[in-house]
């Protein structure tokens, strides 16, 4: 049995696959077996036979060069790009706990260290009907999973770092440290960002990714420590 970490973010498109795609290829590169994971993915584009593309796990699928097929990367698949558990209510679909336990527990056998990367930000509830509620994060509770938070390098991020960081504590979901995207060094903001952010959550700052970068810098063995 492999080890996990689950990507959340401080909001959507703030970056978790394309983080995470490097995340991953770097683990891949090192000779390691590492996979990605992801349960419930909104706003998929059709392709040519109007299959739902799960873009997210095709992204990390190629980056990384992870030989499972997309079926196993990601359970659930709407085209609505919407909230999750509004496009289940659309599709008359919803999210099932134990399927989601499954195919995790099933990649996670498979491989070393795999990957979860969440939807939206972490308040993102995945069902919401008057006899069944779900949101992401008792979805990470029941995997059991610790977490990695990508954020924005840029203006508002000690806000929403913070906030985030608090609002995971106040569910008692360990988080491991904090991944910065769209990170530009030599800025004084964004380098002053890091350091508040450090301070006021006291956890580290394990990766800074760059606009088109296309590996992830720095030293893979501090993230690898953040899977259990
Ligand atoms: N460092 C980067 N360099 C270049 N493009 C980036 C970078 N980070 C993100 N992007 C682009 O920004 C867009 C949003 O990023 P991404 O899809 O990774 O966000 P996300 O947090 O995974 O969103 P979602 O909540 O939909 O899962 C994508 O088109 C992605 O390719
Ligand atoms: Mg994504």
């Amino acid at each position: 049995m492999g080890k996990a970490i689950f990507i959340t973010g401080t909001g959507t498109d703030v970056g978790k696959t394309y983080v995470t795609g490097l995340l991953v290829k770097k683990i891949r590169e090192a000779g390691l077996d590492g996979s990605y994971y992801k349960a419930a993915l909104s706003g998929a584009e059709p392709d040519g036979n109007g299959k739902l593309v799960p873009g997210d796990a095709a992204w990390v699928k190629e980056t990384a060069g992870i030989p499972d097929p997309l079926e196993d990367l990601v359970t659930y698949v709407y085209r609505e790009a919407v909230s999750p558990h509004l496009a289940a209510r659309i599709n008359n679909h919803p999210v099932d706990l134990d399927k989601i336990r499954q195919a995790f527990r099933k990649a996670k056998d498979r491989h070393q260290y795999l990957t979860m990367e969440g939807s939206g930000g972490i308040l993102c509830p995945l069902g919401w009907e008057k006899d069944h509620h779900l949101l992401l994060e008792d979805m990470i509770q029941a995997l059991d999973l610790g977490c990695l938070l990508v954020a924005d390098g840029g203006l508002g991020t000690i806000n929403s770092t913070v906030l985030t960081v608090e609002y995971l504590r106040h569910r008692a979901i360990p988080v491991r440290g904090i991944l910065f995207n769209r990170w530009k060094p030599g800025d004084r903001m964004q380098e002053d960002n890091r350091i508040m952010v450090e301070e006021l959550t006291g956890l580290p700052v394990l990766a800074c990714v760059k606009e088109g970068d296309r590996e992830l810098e720095g030293p893979l063995d501090r993230l690898l420590e953040t899977y259990t």
